[in-house]
């Protein structure tokens, strides 16, 4: 995600401010910018790519003065290049902003600006917030700012200066992180702890709602009712590694903690004012009828990602899918034309085998609908439509929050589709829409109550030759997810199978204690499980269940049961999977692995 970093102080604003930057950029970028003010002059440069492409152009002309901000930007609205990079500025040059978040409202706003008279630069959401300030400037930045952000509806972390007051830095913090670090002569507002490590062991948090106004002797924090409020002073433990995981062990289990977040922007993304609205990265209702057609392929977690969209799509928009693994379909398409819609998902949006079997499906004509987390990317950039995932850079090779957040946006596009055929009504949909958005609590619950459950089970499982994972229906492809989850970061063999399949051969290879996990969610299918287990028990193996802790007759075949919430069958892979992540994540952790860079993988397989 993007990366505010600003500095107010008797010192050159810049060298802290790049520095600060270089150490957010684990956060994942695409391009970066900085702002300076000295004497009233402000002075910005921006440049789309690497930070050091920024350092490279200040090296010529490096920026005086002793106010400034900075920024490295996760596209989220606009493609990355130089102009929709941040800082943003009014239309008069005077104002600067720099943004982390999304404001959902953008567009009234940059109609209402227009309106009175203001032009934009650039694609994004973060521009309107500049001009919006410059809108409500009277003779107080600190007022205008108060007024600006009384309109914004979404998350926002904000860093504002203006040539009009150059003595002074305004930083907000709504949903979206700012921590202030406490210098000697001044201030630095970051997104992240590790921006400030080099400068500060003194920080304060501030709180959703806060507005901070800060001159280099001063600093003045009022909350969301506009109310002065103090703030604690806070010494940071944290040293530079363990704070770009803010604290956690490896990204990986930051990532899979962001599951609560990330879901939570990835359907508010995907609505306006709460109601699904996928405007013009979804197909027009004569475009959905004219598909004959509708394939969804992928590879490895997008895959399974993918086999769940089936579901969804077959179930509520009545509309046949066909899965198929990305690098087979690019050798066999004998159906696909141009009456077929090609759905592609893929976290990176660069995984060569996704890309090669969705050129060749454009050449036959097939429309594709990519669904990424990358603006950009090189599927996203050669799909007709892109839905994005909005999780955030991830970071760790094993894909989690990508996950969950290509299961929302792949529910979305179903009930998209289905109240565009004509198979669902509005309520229905906003029924559904309203159950989506229940999944974030629930699995932020889920997450807060695991406690030593996985340490133990890891211990116990470690050691295992193989695994198996079970499940039927939609919990067959959970545990696909869940085995390769496993597999790819503890190297123990780890195997799904569709329950009712295990008999017909694979049956064979449970021996004394193999460890087999059994996913439970679907509600008609529960008592097939147990018989299922029943199954593997009576031949040694140590049984897992994932499900419902309240049943009588899984505890009674489980050595044991994680419980898990229940929700609708065909929600339940959002929840049935984060047990799933953190055994493999402890698992991997017990046996020493490098969690976050597994063996012989890479973050996106860029080759066929
Ligand atoms: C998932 O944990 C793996 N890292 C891998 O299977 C990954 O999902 C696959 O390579 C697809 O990557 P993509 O989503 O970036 O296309």
């Amino acid at each position: 995600m993007c990366g505010i970093v600003g500095y107010i102080g008797s010192k050159n604003a810049q060298e802290p401010i790049l520095e600060g930057l270089t150490k957010l950029e684990y956060r994942g970028y695409d391009s970066a910018g900085i702002s300076v003010i000295n004497h009233q002059q402000l002075r910005t440069v921006k440049k789309v790519g690497k930070l050091n492409f920024l350092k490279n152009s200040l090296q010529q002309s490096p920026l005086e003065g002793k106010i400034g901000i900075g920024h490295t930007r996760w596209a989220t609205h606009g493609i990355p290049s130089d102009v929709n990079s941040h800082p943003h500025l009014n239309n008069k040059g005077t104002i600067s902003v720099v943004h982390n978040g999304i404001i959902e409202n953008f567009l009234p706003l940059k109609e209402f600006l227009i309106k009175k008279g203001y032009e934009f630069l650039s694609d994004t959401d973060s521009e309107v917030i500049a001009n919006l300030i410059d809108y409500y400037y009277e003779d107080s930045i600190e007022s205008a700012v108060k007024n600006a952000v009384r309109d914004l509806e979404g998350a926002y972390a904000l860093a504002v200066i203006t040539t009009e007051e150059p003595d002074t830095l305004i930083g907000v913090r709504h949903e979206s992180p700012l921590v202030i670090g406490l210098l000697d002569d001044g201030f630095m507002p970051a997104s992240d702890i590790p921006a400030l490590l080099a400068y500060t062991e003194k920080v304060k948090y501030l709180e959703n709602g806060d507005i901070v106004v800060m001159t280099k002797n001063s600093i003045d924090i009022y909350d969301s009712e506009n109310k002065k409020v103090e703030r604690e002073t806070k010494k940071i433990e944290w040293d530079l590694e363990s704070a770009s995981k803010e604290g956690f062990d490896h990204f990986m289990i930051k990532e899979i903690y962001e599951q609560p977040k990330v879901i939570k922007d990835a359907i508010r993304r995907k609505c306006v004012d709460g109601v699904l609205n996928l405007g013009d990265n979804t197909f027009s209702k004569e475009e959905w009828n004219s598909f004959e057609s509708i394939y969804i392929t992928a590879c490895g977690t997008a895959f399974h990602a993918g086999e769940v969209g089936k579901i969804a799509i077959e179930t509520w928009a009545k509309k046949q899918v066909q899965t198929e693994i990305a690098s087979e379909l690019k050798y066999y398409q004998p159906f696909i034309d141009e009456k077929t819609l090609l759905i592609v998902v893929s976290q990176s949006g660069e995984t060569g085998d996704t890309l090669a079997a969705m050129r060749e499906a454009k050449k036959k004509g097939a429309k594709v609908l990519a669904i990424t987390n990358v603006v950009g990317s090189s599927i996203a950039r050669e799909a007709d439509k892109v839905l994005y995932c909005y999780a955030g850079p991830e970071i760790s090779v094993a894909s989690t929050k990508a996950y969950t957040t290509q299961l929302i946006a792949l529910y979305a596009l179903a009930l998209d589709m289905a109240k565009k055929l004509g198979a669902m009504d509005e309520e229905k949909v906003q029924n559904w829409i309203a159950k989506m958005n229940n999944l974030s609590s629930t699995v932020e619950e889920l997450l807060d109550s695991q406690g030593e459950r996985y340490k133990k089970l890891a211990d116990h499982i470690k050691d295992s030759k193989s695994i198996f994972f079970l499940g039927r229906g939609i919990d067959y492809l959970s545990a696909k997810e869940g085995a390769l989850k496993l597999k790819e970061i503890s190297y123990i063999n780890s195997v799904a199978f569709p329950s009712g399949e295990l008999k017909h051969g694979s049956i064979a290879l449970i021996e004394d204690g193999t460890p087999v996990i059994n996913i439970i969610t679907q509600s008609n299918l529960v008592d097939k499980a147990i018989s299922n287990i029943k199954e593997v028990k009576a031949r040694g193996a140590f049984t897992v269940a994932i499900g419902d802790n309240n049943n009588d007759g899984i505890k009674e075949v489980s050595d044991v049961v994680i419980p898990i919430p229940l929700v609708d069958d065909i929600l339940a892979p959002v929840i049935s999977v984060l047990p799933q992540q953190l055994l493999a994540y402890e698992t991997s952790v017990a046996i020493g692995n490098d969690v976050d860079k597994p063996r012989n993988l890479a973050k996106a397989v860029t080759v066929e």
